[in-house]
């Protein structure tokens, strides 16, 4: 991949990526770390074809990314792609059930044979009892459940989550977490989370650190200690 991203240009030009070069194998539950403005969500935006690289190249199952339009790339992130993001982004107007099917809805595909798909998330996610409830009349932690939920209705290949567990107490967090690691086991889906919590990290099979556009520390199946511990060295190098 060696992926590049820099924005703007000139003086003022901020190279948020700096030659990023990562695999990541179907079924693998990675975590993405490190500090405030070290190009995370950058990456995360790449991996989705939010963005584009201003170079190298990002591959999925074969397709490089860079050799579609933007029609097909729109068409690929619905059929394989499903985003949780820090801020859940539910529509206010519909409810739970509504907006876990809006990516049903958009892809135009018939929404009577998702009937059991939704029993079966609204069960994952335990909100059986709150399919109609419209987002201002569920707590946070449970709008978080419903926007993955939304992420998975269609059983994306590819998951990709920036800090979704960030607003959230520890024990819903940790519901999140189990959900995506549930999902991603029953399923066989890719998982890319960006966290800042060593905690949420440590549910994943391996941690990415990065720093400053680059990746500068990878670690397999870490328990929390650990990556306390590799942020600490991190930051006093740093
Ligand atoms: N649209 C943009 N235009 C200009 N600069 C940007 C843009 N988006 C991000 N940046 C810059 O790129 C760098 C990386 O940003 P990014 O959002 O990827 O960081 P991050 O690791 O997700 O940080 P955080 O943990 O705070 O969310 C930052 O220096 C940021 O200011
Ligand atoms: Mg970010």
């Amino acid at each position: 991949m060696d992926l590049e991203k820099v924005y703007g240009s000139g003086p003022t030009a901020v190279r948020a990526l700096k030659g990023v070069s990562l695999g990541f194998a179907a079924g693998e539950f990675s975590a993405i770390m490190g500090p405030s403005g070290s190009g995370k969500s950058t990456l995360l935006h790449i991996l989705g074809a939010l963005e584009e690289p201003s170079s190298g190249r990002v591959v999925i199952g074969g397709t490089d990314l860079s050799g579609l339009s933007d029609k097909n790339l729109t068409l690929l992130r619905r059929a394989r792609m499903g985003f949780v993001f820090q801020f859940f982004n539910l529509i206010p107007t519909l409810s739970a059930e509504e907006n876990v099917m809006l990516p049903v809805l958009i892809s135009g595909e018939g929404t009577a044979k998702y009937a059991e798909r939704l029993d079966e998330l609204f069960s994952l996610v335990g909100l059986e009892k709150r399919r109609s409830h419209r987002p201002d009349e569920l707590s946070g932690g449970e709008q978080q459940r419903v926007a993955i939920a939304r992420a998975l209705v269609r059983n994306p290949d590819l998951v990709l989550a920036d800090e979704p567990t960030g607003n959230l107490d520890s024990k819903t967090g940790a519901g999140v977490l189990d959900l995506l690691r549930e999902s991603a086991a029953r399923y066989g889906q890719t998982v890319v989370m960006v966290t800042h919590d060593a905690r949420a990290a440590a549910v994943a099979d391996r941690v990415v650190f990065l720093a400053d556009g680059k990746v500068v520390d990878e670690a397999r199946e870490p328990n929390a200690d650990e990556i306390f511990e590799r942020i600490r060295t991190l930051e006093s190098a740093g």
